[in-house]
């Protein structure tokens, strides 16, 4: 992908630090043994190496015990799970215009079974005001789930503030961190957080096929699938205790070790450094834009409000056919239309022509800004 300005981070990060190529290619080579079956010394390396992947997620998200964080193949199963596992027949749920599918058709597809939903409404620029989310609670409100920053505007939520509501209302918190784990501080004790999704393969630059589910001590969630998870094999039933009540199956061993080092790279530059750099590649790209009549740019522009995602339209073309031109003719990849968030585009006016996408990371430069600024331009002027 040579001389590709890529700025689809949002979507997947790309590229990867070198050392997480370097210990998927070493886990394949050298330590591709299934790790918590065999007792041979390879199985205790592949074990090694996804307790290790615990212990610098625990270190991210500031928890003490690395056992409460089971690995999934992305954010949506995690979120699935958290989901389709906690909330039974009768309960309620409180979400937000902003969330993401993965959120909002486990919610839809529960009402099969009982559960109801509201909605919480956002503003056009994709806030969310806390005292609607306490507002929203009842009586039989189980849980409320809200996307720590928008997919579509970058807007970030007052996770804080709506933790303290859940505390105060004694519901379960679930955050869906897929744009802010890596970049934004996700502390789970501080702000009341019982249930943790991200995705191992965006901000936390691990590979496609990585998830992490956090769940805290206490909260009932049941799993959702079975089999064989290398202990209690005398057992026919699902173990009960963390992480193995969700870790059926053989893991993806070689995506964890990746993660792990993708993990330890941000742990190592330090989380307020990569935030420092996409706020300030966002920040630059915004002021440059709106310098340019035709485009129009949604949700919060203001820097530390929203994460390092930038949606933008210009006049009334074809978000696919802006897309699709920064990607043909001037090799930048961004990515068009609704990003699995129609209650997002609907809130922010945008459900019909989408967004172009543009997602910064932390190996992205101002010199790759300048020159997307430039086609922008160019392509605006040939319109
Ligand atoms: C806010 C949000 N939640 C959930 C997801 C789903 O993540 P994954 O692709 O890891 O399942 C995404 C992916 O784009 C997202 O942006």
């Amino acid at each position: 992908m040579d001389d590709i300005i890529y700025l689809d981070n949002a979507a997947t990060s790309f590229p990867k630090p070198e050392e997480v190529y370097l210990a998927i290619e070493k886990t394949m080579r050298t330590q591709g043994s299934n790790p918590g079956r065999s007792g041979h010394k390879g199985a205790i390396e592949a074990g090694r190496v996804i307790f290790e992947a615990r212990e610098n997620i625990s270190k991210l998200i500031e928890i003490e015990d690395p056992l409460r964080i089971a690995f999934t193949m992305n954010a949506t199963e995690a979120l699935n799970t958290a989901i389709k596992g906690l909330l039974k027949k009768g309960d309620h749920v409180v979400t937000t215009s902003m969330e993401h599918n993965s959120v909002l058709r486990p919610i839809k597809a529960l009402e099969n079974i009982g559960v109801s939903s509201t909605i919480v409404q956002c503003s056009e620029r994709g806030e969310l005001d806390p005292k609607k989310i306490e507002k929203a609670v009842r009586k039989n409100t189980k849980l409320i789930a809200v996307t720590h920053a928008s997919n579509i505007t970058g807007t970030i939520m007052p996770i804080n503030e709506i933790g303290v509501i859940a505390k105060k209302t004694g519901v379960c918190f679930l955050v869906d961190a897929a744009q802010t784990a890596g970049s934004y501080d996700v502390k789970v004790n501080e702000n009341n957080i019982e249930l943790l999704a991200i995705p191992g393969h965006k901000g936390l630059l691990g590979p496609q096929g990585t998830g992490v589910l956090y769940i805290a001590e206490g909260v009932e969630v049941t799993q959702l699938k079975e089999g064989g998870t290398g202990s209690r094999s005398e057992d026919l039933l699902q173990p009960t205790f963390m992480p193995d009540k969700y870790e059926s199956g053989t893991p993806n061993t070689l995506g964890i070790a990746g993660l792990s080092k993708g993990v330890e790279y941000i742990l190592n530059k330090g989380i307020e450094n990569i935030r420092d750099h996409e706020e300030s590649l966002a920040e630059h790209f915004i002021l440059e834009l709106e310098k340019i009549e035709e485009v129009k740019i949604y949700g919060l522009r203001k820097r530390g409000k929203h994460a390092a995602v930038v949606s933008i339209n210009i006049g009334d073309e074809d978000s696919a056919e802006i897309s699709y031109i920064l990607d043909k003719v001037y090799n930048i990849a961004t990515r068009a239309g609704l990003h699995c968030a129609p209650l997002a585009h609907k809130t922010i006016g945008t459900f019909e022509q989408g967004t172009v996408r543009f997602s910064f990371g932390i190996f992205n430069t101002h010199e790759e800004v300048e020159r997307v600024i430039r086609a922008i331009k160019e392509i605006t002027s040939q319109l």
